[in-house]
């Protein structure tokens, strides 16, 4: 069934960091990097990540992008064209991103729903007791939102990889770094005194995010704090859904990877911490500590909506910046979660882009549209094996995040590090005789350490831990 056909590739390196960094930058980075870091002793959370990031994130990225690049095929026949054996595999990779789609654009039809609500200058709404979660069960509104967002998405992705994908990076990413600094320089310059007295200012908001706590400091504390790192960086990278090998695909043969995967690493790195510097600083100055055990849509659109409300006039307009920095972020995240699907089907069955572009559009409608009735028409009350209620949302979040993208890394680093070898990889990130560097740290983390550390993140989000 497979046919090789002409592949269209980024233009030039920075399309790629660019288009690969708008995927990682998302809804993770923003609502649970400020939470676990903030939750996690701040700077020891921090340095833990950072160090994860230069050893663990760099294995699986590099090893995606590079088996993008190789192959020139998508998640879903990449993994046979390495190994024919081990075809399945492609389909559990191209599997992950079909169960995300539909959800990461729900999540941003609330994301556009807010922004239009603080650009119109009612973000005030916002703030009302139950807003946040009588306005998901809602049964028309929600709905047309997440449609909007998925219009969006769908028109970005049917003009392709260059003056689609690539273009709107170029657009939207710079974008989001301004916006993203712009509020985190204004969060650290307030200051609130609440009703018992109190003054907080942005300023000791941030030392409570950077400065590591070594109080109560044990070992299973450590190893907690090792277990969010690892989870976090293993959605934050956009490892394991498909995308970074799709993405690899259309990298130039002449391009050098190990700069462009470095770089990807430092944005996403930069980012995050950016959101928590963003973040944390507002709320710890409004809402003090205990205002920073709010993480997820509980953060986004229920705590923040407080705290730009007692900003005062600003706060409308800081919403409004806030929002549209959201909104940037999840469309970079939710094109290419598409786009590891639309390759798929151009690569597996010789479709054209519009053909396979309707077909998943189909598919995360219907998906979508469940999704939000999973708040209404269709609610229930499931119970995960870690403990947490769920509706149709978290269950497929749980089945992508916790089992599915786990099963696909561990089975990566297996096939590179132990059947193919990792000299397949290193191979293909020196082949224009650039030096990959960390050479020998990649051979031991992609065969020992890296499927150790998935396994155990595994039992860990089952429950089993
Ligand atoms: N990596 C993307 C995020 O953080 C999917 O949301």
């Amino acid at each position: 069934m497979e046919k090789r056909t002409k592949r269209n590739s980024f233009k030039g390196s920075i399309g790629f960091v660019l288009a690969a960094a708008g995927s990682a930058v998302g809804l993770g980075n923003i609502w649970r990097f400020p939470y676990l870091a903030a939750k996690d002793g701040g700077g020891m959370f921090l340095v833990i990540y950072i160090i994860l990031a230069l050893t663990f994130g760099f294995t699986l990225l590099i090893t995606e992008v590079a088996i993008g690049r190789k192959t020139k095929q998508s998640p879903l026949t990449a993994y046979g064209r390495i190994r024919k054996k081990w075809r399945g595999m492609g389909v559990i990779a191209c599997l992950v991103p079909v169960i995300i789609l539909p959800y990461y654009c729900v999540i941003g039809g609330w994301v556009v729903k807010y922004f239009l609500l603080y650009i119109s200058g009612n973000g005030e709404s916002a703030v009302q007791e139950g807003y946040f979660s009588s306005y998901i069960s809602g049964n028309v509104e929600p709905a047309v939102m997440m449609i909007l967002f998925l219009i969006i998405v769908t028109f970005i992705v049917l003009r392709g990889v260059n003056k689609g994908i690539e273009s709107f990076s170029k657009i939207l990413m710079p974008l989001l770094v301004l916006l993203v600094i712009v509020i985190a320089v204004f969060s650290l310059t307030l200051h609130h005194t609440d009703e018992s007295g109190v003054t907080r200012t942005g300023l000791q908001g941030l030392f409570v995010y950077v400065i590591p706590d070594f109080s109560q400091m044990t070992i299973s504390r450590f190893f907690s704090i090792f277990m969010d790192a690892i989870g976090q960086l293993f959605f934050s990278l956009s490892v394991a859904m498909g995308i970074m090998i799709a993405y690899g695909s259309y990298v130039h043969d002449d391009a050098n990877l190990k700069t462009s995967v470095n770089q990807i690493e430092i944005f996403d790195t930069v980012i995050a911490f950016l959101a928590g510097a963003m973040i944390i600083p507002a709320v710890y100055a409004f809402a003090g500590t205990e205002g920073m055990s709010a993480y997820g849509p509980g953060l986004m659109f229920v705590s923040l909506p407080k705290v730009f409300s007692s900003m005062g006039h600003i706060g409308t307009f800081v919403g409004c910046l806030f929002f549209a920095m959201v909104l940037f972020a999840a469309l970079t995240s939710a094109i290419s979660i598409m786009e590891a699907v639309v390759s798929s089907f151009m690569d597996k069955f010789s479709f054209s882009r519009r053909k396979a572009v309707v077909i998943v559009v189909i598919v995360a409608l219907v998906a979508g549209l469940l999704v939000c009735f999973g708040y209404n028409i269709l609610y229930f009350e499931a119970i995960l094996p870690t403990g947490a209620t769920a509706q149709i949302l978290d269950i497929m979040d749980y089945m992508s995040n916790n089992i599915l993208m786990p099963l696909v890394a561990i089975g990566t680093c297996i096939l590179i590090g132990w059947i193919v070898k990792p000299k397949t990889i290193v191979d293909e990130v020196e082949k224009n005789g650039e030096k990959m560097g960390r050479k020998k740290l990649y051979v031991i983390m992609v065969k020992y350490i890296a499927p150790v550390m998935l396994f155990v993140l595994f039992l860990k989000s089952v429950g089993i831990f």
